[in-house]
């Protein structure tokens, strides 16, 4: 795959000019003044965004008409408006924004009990997680607990999975749900319920098996006989391609298997992460902020004969489709991963592409006016570009992490 420039070089120009990648300059505004800058925006964001909600409604897109996309607490992305207002909080520490994160986690609250959606995880653990995590609210344990019984009804033994899209003719588990094992090891710990821990490390090993190729970059979609565990086909939901790598699914292998290493200290996990952290450092864009599939964009920039340039993603100014969101969650990953590596040299490594892809995400290319984009923080978030749905718009999930993956540079949560 072609890239701009490759790990050695990379390493070659921190230690040999001791400088920052190419997006930084060496006026460099500091970490603290970035985040000063970026929750002022949040928190009017943030307002912006309630004020256009009721008592079911949460924040999840833009529409093509340039009004608010909402959606209500089925939606796998319910959890993330919630878990913004948390981070806001974990920063400014106003109760005012304490009370909105309380009000808008509540509509999460039948969530809990869902046991059709593998995204509990993600539902639950970004809204009542974090109010327990940030906002001390002790009575969202309960509610994890329910939530993580839930989650655990969809694991299959035979296939050492959690199932992810329910479909007749398959088993399916995407690249996506290694990000609901938080959860899990979450609760196991928390209510001493090793069930939750093994189904973790199941799914968890069973995907470092199947869901990656030898250099590390992963498929989304696995299908899998329920009755035997074999893997009958390998493609993609909202990739350019079945061998191609979708940029947000990299980004949630990465995380997956980052926190998986740190929340169980398990080596397999480590070498996992750090493996996909190589392949996605060796293969980002100039800019830090990730095309929408890195195999779809290397082959327009490669000027590949014969190409489908607009399937592959080529928008009509030429440009090339982004997803800020990958880009968001990767940025947290990469600092978490920089704190739980025990190599030092790929620690430091693993930051400064964390603080170039935030500091990107934090210029005016990314970073919303206050009062635009109907009170979402980050422009530029690509949801399913083959299914026309949520093309180069704000997306509830890139705000969250991107928050989060500031907090986390800050050392201001975990
Ligand atoms: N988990 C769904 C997505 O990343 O679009």
């Amino acid at each position: 795959m072609k890239s701009r420039f490759t790990i050695v070089a990379l390493s070659a120009a921190f230690l040999m000019l001791g400088s920052v990648p190419a997006y930084s300059s060496s006026k460099e505004e500091k970490i603290d003044d970035l985040a000063a800058r970026v929750f002022a925006v949040a928190e009017k964001q943030a307002v912006m965004a309630a004020s256009q909600l009721d008592a079911t409604t949460l924040p999840k897109s833009m529409k093509a008409d340039g009004t608010m996309a909402k959606t209500i607490c089925r939606d796998w992305v319910c959890g993330f408006f919630p878990g913004t207002v948390w981070y806001i909080y974990a920063y400014n520490q106003d109760p005012e924004f304490k009370d909105l994160a309380w009000e808008q986690t509540q509509k999460c609250a039948p969530v809990q009990f869902y046991r059709t959606t593998h995204d509990v995880g993600f539902m639950i653990n970004c809204s009542y997680g974090n109010a327990l995590r940030v906002g001390g609210i002790e009575e969202s344990r309960e509610v994890l607990r329910n939530a993580a019984h839930s989650l655990a009804t969809r694991f299959n033994p035979v296939v050492g999975c959690t199932r992810s899209w329910d479909a007749k003719d398959s088993y399916r588990v995407i690249i996506d749900n290694m990000m609901n094992l938080e959860l899990l090891v979450r609760v196991a710990d928390m209510f001493n319920e090793p069930q939750f821990r093994d189904i973790s490390f199941s799914h968890a090993d069973v995907t470092m098996k199947n869901h990656f190729r030898p250099d590390y970059s992963s498929y989304h979609v696995l299908n899998y006989v329920e009755e035997t565990g074999e893997v009958t086909k390998k493609y993609t939901g909202q990739g350019y391609a079945d061998e191609s790598t979708w940029a947000r699914g990299q980004a949630w292998a990465l995380y997956g298997f980052t926190m998986m290493a740190e929340k169980t200290g398990e080596k397999s996990y480590l070498e996992q992460a750090e493996k996909i952290a190589r392949w996605t450092i060796e293969n980002l864009p100039e800019d830090y902020v990730q095309y929408w599939d890195y195999t779809g964009a290397a082959k327009i920039l490669a000027n590949e004969p014969g190409l489908d340039r607009k399937w592959a993603g080529e928008l009509p100014d030429g440009s090339i489709l982004r997803d800020a969101s990958a880009a968001a969650i990767t940025a947290s990953a990469f600092v978490k991963l920089s704190e739980t590596t025990k190599d030092r040299k790929f620690a430091k490594l693993c930051r400064k592409v964390a603080v170039a892809q935030v500091r990107a995400l934090a210029s005016s290319d990314y970073l919303a006016e206050p009062g635009t984009n109907c009170g979402f923080i980050l422009k530029h978030g690509t949801g399913a570009y083959h299914g026309n749905s949520e093309v180069d718009v704000p997306l509830s999930y890139a705000d969250y992490y991107f928050l989060e993956a500031i907090l986390r540079l800050q050392g201001k949560v975990e």
